[in-house]
């Protein structure tokens, strides 16, 4: 893709402001979002908005990704699964929302609403705390992920919930290796 044909491309933005989160630096990764106030369990609080593409061309953006992390640029993911056919390009959305971190215990969850990706509190959270939810990346591509959210059972590599027992496994016949 053409920068020109880039920008002619319709990104769907949101409000770059929200009264409940606001954005500032992280101790897992570069930016992070945080809660401006105490937020209730199961409250909505943002919607992930981005362009809409689909999976074809975001293989092509994840080949520019890697290519950008080898020449030792930015590799951060701002990807998200719609559905099988689209996913959600964050990266170029003014919303704050894409700097959201994973965390192995977060405090958030997604869900794909009518083809909308909303955020919600998955229990009450804290002013000033910083909010995550589960990337949930599959296994396939553990290792590339190192995982920073400093949770007491975080597996060190950022991979979906059903499969983190798998390279718990791994790691730990690896470390007995002499
Ligand atoms: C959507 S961005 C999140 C915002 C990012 N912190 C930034 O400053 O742009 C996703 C990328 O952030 C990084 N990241 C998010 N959560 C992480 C974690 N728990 N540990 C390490 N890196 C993380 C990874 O590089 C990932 O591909
Ligand atoms: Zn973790």
């Amino acid at each position: 893709m053409s920068a020109s044909s880039l920008r002619k491309t319709k990104v769907k933005t949101a409000s770059a402001s929200n009264k409940w989160i606001r954005q500032a630096g992280s101790a897992i990764h570069g930016r992070g979002v945080y809660a401006r106030r105490a937020i209730p369990a199961g409250e909505r609080i943002a919607e992930y908005t981005g362009e809409r593409i689909t999976k074809a061309e975001a293989l092509r953006r994840d080949e520019a990704r890697l290519a950008r992390l080898r020449r030792g640029g930015d590799g951060s993911v701002y990807v998200f699964e719609l559905n099988k056919r689209h996913d959600l390009d964050g990266r170029l959305s003014r919303n704050i929302v894409r700097f959201i971190n994973h965390s192995c215990a977060p405090n958030c969850e997604t869900a794909v609403v009518r083809g909308h990706v909303w955020i919600s509190a998955l229990r009450d959270i804290a002013g000033g705390e910083e909010l995550t939810y589960d990337y949930g990346f599959p296994y396939s591509e553990w290792r590339n992920h190192p995982c920073c959210c400093g949770a007491p059972d975080c597996v060190g590599f950022i991979v979906n919930k059903a499969q983190r027992w798998r390279v718990r496994r791994i790691l730990k016949r690896e470390r007995k290796r002499p």
